[in-house]
């Protein structure tokens, strides 16, 4: 009903309005829209300002916006809840909008109703991580962006996105290490550029599907742990681990998914609020990685800095210090308060403010936010259809099911049989969960099919709770869970956190599974008649070694917070319909790792002397519960080496800078390089050995040449592949060199070791040869 689509904008002729609707209401429903943001064809008086004309470079429209701004309307646009200015036509903004994994209402920019009851929620990011397929990465981005557009074009939502999180996920504790892809550097800066050009869009350069924001910048990831939370940590951190581990993924995002905008954090990095920090702000992201965008604080950052951290002794300094710093907006109302004595007192020019804007608004124009009609935008006519379409949710689904993790699968118990298993027990709290399934910075889902319902859909199943939430405080319905066992062909216990648990604000303080879980999980596999197969739910990792170790349990599977078909993709990875591949984006640590490493160290590097034992896979060498890139499958792969490079020449960029760097004990600084060009092959053959379809993560990891260089394995780079069974595939895996088979000297500097770096894929091993190319500039 092509007819039906009238949207009417505001227009200035109620007249019209009026007739549209008695035409019309009888037939169908009328989607309201919003009106023009700015620059309504409609207002005479405004229509052909200068920043409207849509034709003229978007600078020159910036400029003549700006121009136009008295001092206090320019101070009251550097607050996520910009003011009008109805003089020239222009309607208050809301800046702060959520999309981690699905338009969410976290931020007061979205509102769900009406014709938008809800939208695709796809899982937790730690779940999406765990398929390491990018394109799969980049695919949710632009569903979610065709949503949040659709939401934007109906009045209920922005186009100023603050998701991704791509801080690392460095402590297994951490609240908030599900929203993150994971503790890996290369795995997240992949993770923040797909997401990224998956929700900005890939249309001509400097235009804007939604605008994303990589956040919180710089190491921050720690929230509220043993009387420290994040408003007053200050995060000590080496140059070294930060060029090395926590700029990682904003690098990337900034440089290769060109994101629209950066948020810096609550903590301080080094004694200095990183919203304050012009070496941080100015000199990096923007001097060094050339951000195309704006600079946002954290939600009221501004205002933690200065009251929560007496960072300065007036208000107006703190304001000065951070719009100088490079901060161009401001998450709370702080500046909008204070912004205007820091002016009059001198601490801060007018200069510097229109600075600030000129990035925001530059990001609007991107938008088409002053370009009149949203219906005239190439994504004008997303609306309500566009929404929980069929095909968005069973990307969710896909999505959860391309993410969940095969821990363990003794005797190959897995996948359950309709025909052997008729009745399954489905026991434990987070067995019937909905929102669970969505983690934090969720939304309001399509819709959820629950564990229960998922294995309802393949057998007959028997229910228990088992506990009444995931803090199983009390053993009292055990008996009952022990009898459904008794009673089934087969059990599972879908077990593990929820947000009570671990959220924002909330770090853990342990990594058993809480309360009475582990007794119930034991004694239920004891009483089970069948298979027990064990379902962890969580963001963060769980210390199960008491189930890995029991024979009774069959079978572990991980599925992070798997989104509003979580259940469903449970389920299919159960009964085999889907073969599992994803793989673990962090490590599994045990329990005791915990007393070793305070929250507050941020230290990635062990430090054997003091006992310390260094975080995540390319550091730390103790035991783990189940390593990061664990992850099983129904069927057997085996790789073999087809062929790759032996050695691999690496030119100078001139030969002043060689002589120095000569001395190849240093390593060759990556900067000396002409290394943009610098990348090599290497092909691999992957046979699937099995008799079931299935998907194979080739994770490949580098170890550099011995020497003074901590000798870790670092992934370097992945390639997911697809293989039927009993055939073979080549597949070909680009490793960048001088991203890649770099080192970091403790003064930050990368350097690129001279000698046999050894590449790890599987059980593959290979030697390359990394030299210097002096010849080049002769
Ligand atoms: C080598 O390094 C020294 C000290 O860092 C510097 O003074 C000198 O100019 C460098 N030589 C060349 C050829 O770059
Ligand atoms: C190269 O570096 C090593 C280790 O720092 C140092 O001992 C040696 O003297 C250096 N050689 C030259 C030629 O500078
Ligand atoms: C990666 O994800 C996309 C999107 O769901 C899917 O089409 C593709 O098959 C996946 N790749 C592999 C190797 O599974």
């Amino acid at each position: 009903m092509a007819y039906c689509k009238i949207r009417h904008a505001f227009t200035p002729f109620p007249f019209y309005l009026l007739l549209a609707t008695l035409l019309f209401a009888p037939f169908c429903a009328i989607e309201a829209s919003r009106p023009p943001f700015a620059c309504n064809p409609g207002n005479g008086l405004t229509r052909s300002l200068k920043f409207c004309r849509a034709s003229l470079p978007i600078h020159v429209r910036v400029r003549d916006l700006i121009g136009r701004l008295t001092l206090q309307e320019k101070i009251r646009l550097l607050v996520n809840n910009a003011a009008a200015v109805p003089r020239l036509g222009i309607q208050g903004y809301e800046w702060w909008s959520e999309a981690l994994h699905g338009v969410s209402n976290v931020g007061p920019g979205v509102k769900f109703g009406g014709a938008f009851a809800g939208a695709t929620s796809f899982p937790q990011v730690i779940t999406t991580a765990a398929s390491f397929n990018e394109s799969l990465w980049e695919q949710i981005g632009q569903v979610v962006s065709d949503e949040a557009r659709a939401m934007y074009n109906g009045g209920v939502a922005g186009l100023t996105y603050w998701s991704p999180n791509v801080n690392i996920f460095r402590d297994p504790r951490w609240g908030r290490g599900q929203e993150t892809p994971g503790e890996d550097p290369v795995l997240a800066a992949k993770y923040a550029a797909s997401y990224v050009k998956g929700l900005q869009g890939n249309a001509a350069e400097n235009r804007l599907k939604v605008a994303a924001c990589c956040k919180h910048y710089t190491a921050y990831d720690l929230d509220n742990w043993n009387g420290v939370d994040r408003y007053h940590f200050n995060a000590r951190v080496s140059r070294q681990d930060l060029e090395d581990t926590y700029d990682v993924p904003f690098k990337a995002c900034v440089v290769e998914g060109k994101v629209a905008s950066v948020m810096c954090s609550y903590n301080q990095v080094n004694g200095k609020p990183t919203c304050a920090d012009p070496d941080l702000l100015k000199k990096t992201i923007r001097g060094e990685w050339h951000l195309n965008g704006y600079i946002v604080s954290d939600c009221d950052s501004v205002g933690v800095l200065y009251d929560n951290q007496h960072y300065t002794a007036l208000p107006e300094e703190a304001a000065a210090e951070t719009i100088k710093a490079g901060l161009d907006l401001d998450c709370g109302p702080f500046l909008a308060v204070h912004t205007e004595r820091a002016v009059s007192r001198g601490l801060l020019s007018e200069v510097d403010v229109n600075n600030a804007l000129a990035n925001t608004i530059t990001v609007q124009m991107r938008l088409g936010m002053f370009d009149g009609e949203p219906s005239a935008h190439p994504f004008g006519n997303l609306g309500p259809k566009d929404v929980c379409t069929l095909e968005h949710q069973q990307l969710a689904l896909e999505a959860a099911r391309q993410g969940i993790v095969l821990l363990q699968n003794r005797g190959s118990s897995l996948p359950l049989s309709t025909r052997r298993h008729r009745t399954v027990a489905v026991i434990g709290p987070n067995s019937d969960v909905t929102v669970t399934m969505i983690g934090n910075y969720a939304g309001v889902a399509c819709g959820f099919t629950t564990p229960l319902q998922g294995i309802g859909r393949y057998v007959r199943t028997i229910h228990q709770a088992g506990c009444s939430g995931v803090a199983c405080t009390q053993n009292g319905q055990f008996g009952a869970a022990e009898a459904a066992a008794q009673q089934a062909d087969a059990t599972v216990l879908v077990m593990g956190l929820d947000q009570s648990i671990e959220a924002e604000f909330r770090d853990r303080v342990g990594l058993l599974l809480p309360g009475y879980q582990q007794e119930l999980v034991s004694r239920v596999a004891r009483a089970s008649k069948g298979p027990t197969v064990l379902v962890l739910m969580s963001g963060g990792p769980i210390d199960v070694s008491f189930a890995k170790k029991d024979p009774r349990i069959s079978a572990i599977l991980w599925a992070g917070y798997p989104g509003q078909a979580g259940g469903a993709a449970i389920a299919d990875v159960l009964f085999g319909t889907t073969n599992p591949g994803g793989r673990l984006p962090m490590t599994w640590y045990p329990q005791d790792y915990l007393a070793k490493v305070p929250m507050t160290n941020m230290g990635m590097r062990a430090d054997p002397l003091r006992g310390y034992p260094g975080r995540t896979y390319r550091f730390y060498k103790g035991p783990v519960v189940f390593p990061f890139g664990h992850g099983l499958s129904y069927t057997k792969f085996s790789l073999k080496l087809a062929h790759a490079p032996k050695d691999v020449s690496v030119p100078f960029a001139s030969l002043r800078s060689s002589t120095n760097s000569t001395n190849f004990s240093h390593g060759v600084k990556v900067q000396h390089t002409k290394c943009n060009i610098l990348s090599l092959s290497v092909h691999l053959d992957v046979k699937n050995r099995g008799n079931m379809d299935g998907t194979h993560s080739l994770l490949v990891f580098s170890t550099p040449p011995s020497g003074k260089w901590s000798t870790h394995k670092q992934l370097v780079a992945f390639e997911k592949v697809h293989v039927a069974a009993g055939s073979e595939q080549r597949i070909k895996v680009d490793i960048h060199v001088c991203k890649h088979l770099t080192v970091v000297d403790k003064f930050g500097i990368r350097r690129i070791p001279m000698g046999e770096h050894k590449l790890q894929i599987g059980d593959v091993e290979h030697l390359i040869t990394v030299d210097a190319n002096l010849e080049e500039n002769s």
